[in-house]
């Protein structure tokens, strides 16, 4: 059946509005929508990977309300295995996302659910971590749940610190492979130094965290691509040029691309060379999840890469 990617993370209902610019604190302004639509980091990233033909099963909660079938609708369109799944009492994690005239977002996350994705519970699935080929985790559930996760996982651990929370430092140098934007790089990067990293190049940052010993690492960059850097190197991917109209979910689509492409057995320059495509595409339409591609056929970029 091929390798096995797990994501354990949020599973959210997205509720998003859109507005000429977002408001300023105290503005009132008029929007559209709202759009309701499944999203979170996890299973944005599950979605992603497994449209791409990847075998990824989710770890992860949802309510008892109205927006659990919303919420897991698109992740169960995709095959994505949901044995796992935790329904708890209480709501779904949500997400109020605003979107303004050039795409760009700001996002308010209840976690719900979600938080009751707990280490004791990662400490249950202890044999569903283990068998897994890849496992695939971001910032949207207890820091604690994640530090387990990392801590029983016997495969590939590839980390995407969005947000970027606080984890222990010897779980975040454990992980194989992190994926960063240029704001969270910064922000791992000066725990680790114990300094600031604001002023420095993106190049200097992606190398300044191999140095302190992140083992790889992709740094996404928006329109401009990503850098990949391990102890062997930095290595830029371009990102192919794209209309934005929304990029919420984007960065997840990165990361589910990559996922799957590493679950394949690509290497990681040629999964982040996938993923910028993946990530481009999603910036071309509504919301997280329903502007996944369902096909490399349908990406941009084709040709400029190599
Ligand atoms: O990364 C995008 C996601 O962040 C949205 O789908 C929203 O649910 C928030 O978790
Ligand atoms: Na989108």
């Amino acid at each position: 059946p091929g390798s096995r990617v797990l994501v354990v993370g949020s599973i959210n209902v997205d509720q998003t509005v859109r507005t000429q610019r977002i408001p300023a604190p105290g503005e009132t302004v008029t929007g559209s929508g709202p759009e309701i639509n499944p999203g979170g980091k996890g299973a944005n990233q599950a979605v992603a990977a497994a449209r791409l033909g990847a075998t990824v099963a989710m770890v992860g909660a949802v309510g008892r309300d109205a927006y659990a079938e919303v919420a897991t609708r698109e992740l169960r369109a995709a095959g994505v295995d949901l044995t796992h799944l935790l329904v708890t009492d209480g709501p779904c994690g949500m997400a109020f996302i605003t979107v303004d005239d050039h795409g760009e977002n700001v996002i308010v996350v209840t976690p719900g659910a979600n938080a009751h994705v707990t280490a004791a519970r990662i400490e249950t699935l202890r044999s569903t971590l283990e068998q897994a080929d890849l496992v695939v985790l971001q910032g949207e559930i207890p820091p604690a749940a994640i530090e387990k996760a990392i801590e029983l996982a016997r495969s590939p651990v590839l980390l995407n610190l969005a947000p970027a929370i606080e984890l222990a430092l010897h779980r975040l140098l454990a992980v194989d492979t992190l994926v960063v934007n240029e704001t969270e790089g910064r922000i791992v990067l000066a725990r680790l130094s114990q300094g600031a990293a604001s002023g420095m190049e993106d190049e200097a940052v992606v190398a300044a965290l191999v140095d302190h010993g992140i083992r790889s690492l992709v740094m996404t960059r928006g329109s401009r691509g990503a850098l990949v850097a391990d102890a062997s190197g930095i290595t830029p991917v371009a990102s192919p040029t794209v209309d934005v109209v929304d990029t919420t979910g984007a960065g997840d689509a990165f990361v589910g691309a990559l996922a799957s492409a590493l679950a394949n057995g690509d290497t990681l320059v040629d999964a982040a060379k996938l993923a910028v495509r993946v990530g481009a595409y999603a910036c071309t339409g509504q919301g997280a999840q329903p502007s996944y591609p369902t096909s490399i056929d349908q990406l941009p970029g084709g040709d400029a890469q190599g």
